[in-house]
């Protein structure tokens, strides 16, 4: 049996078609329920919906066996997985962002919010900048708004978010993109059904080139 960690939204619907596609396919899952989890055991495949930033903890705790994550969570949150392929979707940067405005004082330490610290450290001390982090979960758009911030460091897709609320790129500096990742022990005891899902995925990415 593989488990499948699929983040749930878009890309996971996505990204199931492609494990489908595959010979993985699960009918049930197109059922429009509030299931989490469906399982085709003639398929010998399990798959559960769960929140995009958790596909890294199912699959490193090996509940999954197999993933799509996004690589702003493996930078962020470095999970023990290995990173099999670009699925070169669900592609975004990461950017830094503030209002119009917006005056970069060298003199003074710069407040930077973010969900995504570790990644904006490490921008920010490859530039020697002095920063103060201030952690939110969500809705980062409206710090520099309430002044609460002077940037952000966030996620910018189609950059709507962003205009709506006055605020403009600073600099995008980190592509991304989602990601298959794989558990360690998955991959050493189920090698040869995960090398078949890679290979195929890996297929139908280079048809989509
Ligand atoms: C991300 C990000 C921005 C938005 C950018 O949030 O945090 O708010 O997408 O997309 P855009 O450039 O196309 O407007 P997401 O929708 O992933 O929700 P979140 O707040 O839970 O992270």
């Amino acid at each position: 049996m593989i488990n499948v960690a699929l983040p749930k939204g878009r890309l996971g619907e996505k990204v199931y078609a492609m494990f489908e596609k595959a010979g993985y396919e699960c009918p049930s899952i197109k059922e429009n329920s509030r299931k989490l989890i469906f399982e085709n055991k003639e398929k010998g495949v399990r798959y559960f919906w769960v929140k995009p930033s958790d596909v890294s903890i199912y699959v490193e705790r090996g509940s999954a066996d197999i993933g799509v994550c996004g690589k702003d969570i493996l930078l962020e949150y470095e999970p023990d997985v290995y990173e099999t392929l670009d699925l070169n979707m669900g592609k975004c940067h990461m950017a830094v962002a503030a209002k119009k405005d917006f005056y970069d004082n060298n003199d003074k330490t710069l407040r930077v919010a973010t969900k995504f610290v570790n990644i904006a450290k490490k921008y920010y001390a490859s530039k020697c900048r002095d920063i103060d982090i201030i952690k939110l979960n969500g809705s980062i758009e409206i710090a520099p708004i309430l002044d609460l911030s002077d940037v952000i460091v966030d996620i910018v897709e189609t950059g709507t978010t962003l205009k709506e609320n006055n605020l403009e790129v600073v600099e995008k500096f980190l592509p991304i993109s989602a990601r298959v990742i794989v558990n360690k022990a998955s991959f050493k005891f189920k090698t040869e059904e995960i090398e078949k899902i890679n290979k195929s995925l890996k297929e139908q990415v280079e048809a989509n080139d």
